[in-house]
């Protein structure tokens, strides 16, 4: 099976991208690969954050590789946290502090849209692609749910009355923007396996 690096140290997005991929891939993580390092995201755009990422692993390991970064973009607070995301609240914050920053800022708004956002960079026997996904909702104003990570428990997607906490994985997949980054990502490895010269 061909083997890919994926460029995260966040558990939960292994079991998404994981269960998205199946047996097509074997999928490892920097922990399995015995990598043991912080990836920068020092950029301010998730292209560039992503392609950072993956270029990193890629350096360090010379291996097919790929990673991902993800923002919550809000409408009415203009897009923010959008890439700082991870840092809303502050460097080295939890998921709850940023949520809470979220909930705090969105006070008394009426207009609740949001969208996650999804770019995969795959680095590819050395050249680099982008994949993006994105996942259309709003941000209700109270936290519902357990499941998941992140802003998970205050976005409910399009089309669902359920915030992404109260569903289980299948059903974040059926929405989610990782999911429709990761579907296109197969795609291209379908086509293009790691013996081509793409
Ligand atoms: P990064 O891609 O690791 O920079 O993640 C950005 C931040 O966005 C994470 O720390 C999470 O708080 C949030 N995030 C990313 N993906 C999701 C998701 O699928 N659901 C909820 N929050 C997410």
């Amino acid at each position: 099976m061909e083997k890919l690096i994926f460029a995260t140290n966040n558990q939960n997005k292994v079991e998404e991208i994981k269960s998205l991929i199946g047996d097509l891939f074997e999928v490892v993580s920097l922990k399995e690969a015995g990598i043991d390092i912080e990836i920068p995201e020092p950029h301010n755009t998730l292209e560039e954050n992503a392609t950072e990422k993956s270029r990193t692993i890629y350096q360090l390991t010379n291996q097919n590789c790929f990673s991902e970064d993800t923002g919550l973009e809000v409408a009415a607070l203009n897009g923010e946290p959008g890439v700082k995301s991870a840092r809303y609240a502050g460097e080295a914050v939890s998921f709850s502090n940023n949520l809470d920053k979220l909930l705090i800022n969105l006070k008394g708004k009426t207009d609740r849209r949001a969208q996650f956002k999804t770019v995969i960079s795959l680095i590819l026997n050395g050249k680099e692609h982008q994949f993006t996904g994105i996942c259309q909702g709003r941000v209700i104003d109270f936290e519902r749910g357990t499941n998941g990570f992140g802003y998970d428990p205050v976005f409910v997607p399009d089309g669902s009355d359920k915030t992404f906490a109260e569903m289980t994985l299948e059903e974040k997949n059926f929405f989610s923007h990782r999911k429709k980054a990761t579907a296109q990502l197969l795609a291209f490895l379908s086509l293009n396996g790691k013996n081509s010269s793409i």
